[in-house]
């Protein structure tokens, strides 16, 4: 069987990306840090098809205790979705959880990657997602942090898919828009208002895995997430950066 390791993996659009793995036979190792999550997929998938780990990824011992476990097992796909977001003004937010944030988004994925990526050019097989998002395209003020590490993710998948393109290993950065997962319940107490254009994750995770397997480097689920994205490159950017505070304002409070 072939194997896979996934981020994660326990809830939202890393859940349906395990299930589209385990649609086409791979046996994945489930990476998470919520330990009641994990126990429902027993329920939920054939254990045959799945180990679950509880790990927390914002750990800077994360990456090697999980490469280390699993670098016998041939791992063919790597996909890093772990990820949350957080609301406010920089100046007043918790660093802590920030630190999280840029440990498990930038400093981890980056890990990661690294530590598999150099087995599959090895063997010249494999498949890397790093998930990303439209937060990755411009500034984002009062979601600073998480727009600026998924424009890292975004960035660093670019540079090493290119960096790969004589080889047999696809990297793709997956960029979704709003998804309805538990993801916007940890950004904020204040819940968010604006309900146009949520996705769902099956499709996300449908449409970033069709993208993986035809090796496009950059996937945007969406046409309205296409468009935005689009716009960004003709309005000027600080224009772009006071729309997304007034989204964001409008959003929250
Ligand atoms: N939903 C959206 O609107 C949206 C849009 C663009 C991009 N994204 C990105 O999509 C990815 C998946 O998010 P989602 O929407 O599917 O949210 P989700 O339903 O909250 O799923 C994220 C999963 O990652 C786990 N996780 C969080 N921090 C972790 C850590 N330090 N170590 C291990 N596991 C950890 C979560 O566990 P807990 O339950 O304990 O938190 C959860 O099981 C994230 O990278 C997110 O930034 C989401």
């Amino acid at each position: 069987m072939k194997t896979s390791v996934v981020t994660g993996g326990a809830s939202g659009i890393g859940l349906e990306l395990v299930k589209l793995l385990i649609e086409d036979n791979y046996k994945v190792f489930i990476v998470d840090n919520n330990s009641e999550n994990l126990k429902k997929l027993e329920k939920l998938l054939n254990p045959k098809y799945f180990v679950g780990i509880k790990e927390d990824m914002s750990s800077l011992s994360s990456p090697k205790k999980i490469y280390r476990k699993l670098k016998d097992e041939n791992i063919e796909v790597l996909i890093n979705n772990a990820g949350f977001g957080d609301y406010g003004k920089f100046y007043k937010t918790d660093w802590e959880k920030e630190e999280k944030m840029i440990n498990l988004h930038v400093v981890n994925t980056t890990h990661l990657t690294k530590l598999f990526l150099k087995d599959m050019v090895k063997k010249n097989n494999g498949k890397i997602m790093n998930i990303s998002s439209v937060a990755a395209f411009q500034p984002g003020p009062l979601m600073s942090l998480y727009y600026a590490t998924k424009a890292y993710i975004l960035h660093f998948t670019e540079a090493i898919a290119n960096e790969v393109k004589d080889k047999n290993i696809c990297i793709s950065a997956l960029c979704p828009g709003q998804t309805k997962t538990n993801f916007q319940k940890n950004v904020s107490s204040k819940q968010n208002k604006i309900m146009f254009n949520v996705s769902c994750p099956v499709k996300v995770a449908r449409y970033g895995y069709r993208a993986l397997k035809a090796n496009e480097t950059i996937s945007i689920p969406g046409n309205f997430n296409k468009f935005l994205v689009f716009l960004n490159r003709l309005l000027p950017r600080l224009l772009v950066t006071k729309i997304v505070r007034y989204i964001q304002e409008k959003n929250r409070n």
